[in-house]
């Protein structure tokens, strides 16, 4: 079997991985999910899962991937020694294909939107200019630069291209966003912007604690690039000297530092134009920041900023997604990377393209389903990590974890027992909220641990009983 391909450097794998979590979902829904959910009160909620749940569920995943070395479907066929590894792993690919549909139709919207800002081509009627672009034949095509742009970036492969582009691209990201937030601050009329995003607003919590929990949740998810297989696939090409605890934390600290940023460019400009910074929804970004961009001095220069970093954000997450069906068409086929890129690519242009020119599905897909379906797969994630290999995950997280070594036992409890337990919450908030039935905070925390506890038993052990895992 030919050498598999793997990161240049520590600090690359990194990289990556904080191009993966950074994307869209800091730039685009991250903002505009915080506006319409209270502000601050969504900030707190979102920044406590991420904690609780994001970084030892991002663990997790790169425990599988380094322990399996292999894409989601090699990879979970011979952790579980089962076809129901095969199957999930599947599950995992299609989807990454579900996601980049979508996810390259609003890759060609920035990209359009780059390419006109410099002459503030919407500036006059920001509205109507999205409502004329979005979806049709013009979006489709956009949707096919981007995701040319993309397929010419992993047909490089690991280290040829993702590793090289993700290396001067996120910096490019982190100081654009930093200039415009810096530029932000001097700006008049911010302060009540500041306010709303970085005050506490304990009424407004209490009133909509579940509201806002679904959606920050689903975003601390989406951000993280959790359920997906995209963070095993980049962890099966790393060595065993890496730190997977340090890397994680790193990893999990830059993209939220990313999403921040983002929200202390976007939500004071909105509130110094006197825009409802609720108003929008996923088009908060092409419509309301457009027209305060429209009426900034030197808008033209901040949207052609703005945009370029978004672009940049959104190319290195959309690799990821990308690479996870290519690489394991490469692994498990055998097909040669380049054909496998050109085949995936070719199906994505036919999916994302179906997207593009149906509003009311890219809705759902783009919300809803991606949402289910990272749920899920986390949820199967979780309960082979925790439930079936308990020791040689703990054996896989302490190799090369240096001083963090000690949170491995803690590490292995939180992904047994808590983390199944919030992310069936979450699953079941969707599911009820889908289904249109009430079932209140009790149902859904009971529905949440009997079936945690019954999946637990239906999955039953593999290596050995709790205490002597825990015991090391
Ligand atoms: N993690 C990627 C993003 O947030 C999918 O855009």
């Amino acid at each position: 079997m030919a050498t598999r391909d793997s990161w240049v450097s520590n600090v690359g794998f990194v990289l990556a991985s904080v191009g993966s979590a950074a994307g869209l979902g800091n730039l685009w829904r991250f903002p505009w999910l915080t506006a319409g959910n209270g502000g601050s009160a969504f900030l707190l909620v979102y920044l406590l899962i991420v904690v609780g749940v994001g970084v030892p569920g991002l663990l997790a995943e790169f425990v599988l991937g380094r322990l399996g070395r292999q894409t989601p479907v090699g990879a979970l066929r011979s952790l579980t020694g089962s076809r129901w590894g095969s199957v999930l792993g599947g599950f995992n690919v299609l989807t990454t294909l579900v996601i980049l549909s979508f996810y390259s139709v609003v890759g060609g919207w920035i990209l359009r939107y780059l390419l006109v800002s410099p002459v503030g081509a919407y500036f006059d009627q920001p509205q109507q200019y999205f409502g004329a672009v979005n979806y049709g034949l013009e979006a489709v095509g956009f949707h096919l630069l981007f995701l040319g742009i993309v397929a010419g970036i992993v047909f490089f492969g690991v280290s040829g291209g993702i590793e090289r582009v993700s290396k001067v691209m996120l910096p490019g990201v982190v100081l654009l966003l930093v200039g415009l937030a810096a530029w932000t601050a001097t700006q008049p009329g911010t302060a009540d912007g500041y306010a709303f995003y970085l005050g506490f607003d304990a009424d407004y919590l209490a009133a909509n604690f579940l509201g806002v929990l679904g959606p920050a949740a689903g975003q601390a998810l989406f951000t993280l690039s959790l359920g997906a297989g995209v963070m095993l696939t980049y962890a099966s090409y790393l060595d065993e000297d890496a730190s997977l605890p340090r890397d994680t934390l790193v990893i999990a600290i830059s993209n939220t530092v990313i999403g921040v940023l983002a929200g202390l460019v976007v939500i004071p400009l909105l509130f110094s134009q006197g825009i409802d910074p609720g108003q929008g929804g996923p088009g908060a970004l092409f419509v309301a920041l457009a027209r305060a961009f429209a009426s900034l001095p030197g808008g033209t220069v901040v949207a052609t900023v703005f945009f370029a970093a978004v672009l940049m954000a959104a190319v290195t997450s959309a690799i990821s997604l990308l690479e996870t069906p290519v690489a394991t068409l490469v692994d498990t086929v055998g097909v040669p990377r380049r054909r496998a890129t050109a085949l995936i690519t070719a199906l994505l242009a036919a999916t994302g393209s179906g997207l593009a020119l149906a509003s009311s599905v890219f809705e759902f897909v783009s919300g809803t389903l991606a949402d289910l379906l990272l749920t899920v797969g986390l949820f199967a994630f979780l309960a082979i990590v925790a439930w079936l290999l308990r020791g040689e995950a703990l054996a896989e997280f302490r190799a090369g974890a240096g001083r963090f070594d000690a949170l491995a036992v803690p590490w292995l409890l939180t992904v047994s027992w808590v983390l199944p337990v919030v992310v069936l919450f979450s699953l079941t908030n969707t599911l009820a909220t889908l289904a249109g039935v009430s079932l209140g905070l009790g149902g859904r925390a009971g529905v949440a641990v009997l079936g945690t506890v019954g999946c637990r038993l239906a999955v039953g052990t593999r290596s050995g009983d709790e205490t002597s895992v825990v015991d090391g």
